[in-house]
């Protein structure tokens, strides 16, 4: 019999450093024999993907407006939830998930000026209340976040560039907001410094997980 699954959220600003660390950390969880399942958002399903398109680069260049943002973001948040995150959860699988609703919390949300009232609406109807049981915040210097994004090779695939470009005054209300949230949310946030480097990231992320559920 599996174990009960496990859903696990990685979030922070842009140069953080989620990808490397979801990929290092689903490594060290494999090893133990778990079916670990990996992803992102906004995407994960072909749709989603789909949907990632066109926030990440928007036909004729127009401009989504923020409720529009919030809304293709849910939409692709609704596909992956019902297609990857829930059947992975009831196979008994540990779920590492790059980015999720705590994004639209930040970014459409306290950088967007969206209310909270309809941002938190949004996430219920889209994922039908399904909350991590942990959330990482990695959380870095603005200058060495945007130093490591600088070094990001342009243009990759389904890269969503808009914000990366953005001046440092946003990457520091970024960091904020993020901030702000876990100390909210605090029960289910670890905050981990990421300019640790990658093995000592993991093995942090490993101890949080093995005092949140016992066995990891
Ligand atoms: P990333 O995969 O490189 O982190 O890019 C995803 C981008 O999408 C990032 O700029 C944050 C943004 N985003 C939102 O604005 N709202 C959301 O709900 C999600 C999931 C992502």
């Amino acid at each position: 019999m599996p174990g009960p699954g496990r859903f696990i959220s990685i979030e922070g600003g842009e140069g953080v450093g989620k990808s490397l660390f979801t990929s290092s950390l689903a490594t060290r969880l494999k090893r133990e024999g778990r079916e670990v399942v990996t992803t992102r958002e906004p995407g994960g399903t072909p749709v989603a993907d789909q949907i990632r398109a066109v926030f990440s680069a928007p036909a004729g260049g127009e401009r989504l407006t923020m409720e529009a943002e919030a809304l293709l973001v849910s939409a692709a948040r609704a596909q992956h939830v019902a297609h990857v995150i829930r059947p992975a959860l009831a196979r008994g699988a540990w779920v590492l998930c790059d980015r999720y609703a705590d994004s639209t919390r930040v970014y459409q949300g306290a950088l967007g000026d969206l209310g909270v009232a309809d941002v938190e609406a949004l996430i219920r109807f889209s994922t039908g209340g399904l909350t991590p049981d942990l959330t990482f915040l990695l959380d870095c210097d603005v200058a060495l976040a945007r130093e490591r994004l600088a070094r990001r090779p342009g243009d990759a695939a389904g890269q969503v560039a808009r914000y990366d470009q953005a001046q440092g005054v946003f990457h520091q209300r970024l960091r904020e907001a993020y901030l702000e949230l876990a100390r909210r949310g605090a029960g289910r946030f670890r905050v981990i410094a990421a300019d640790l480097p990658a093995d000592a990231l993991v093995a942090a992320a490993v101890r949080a997980l093995e005092e949140r559920f016992g066995d990891a």
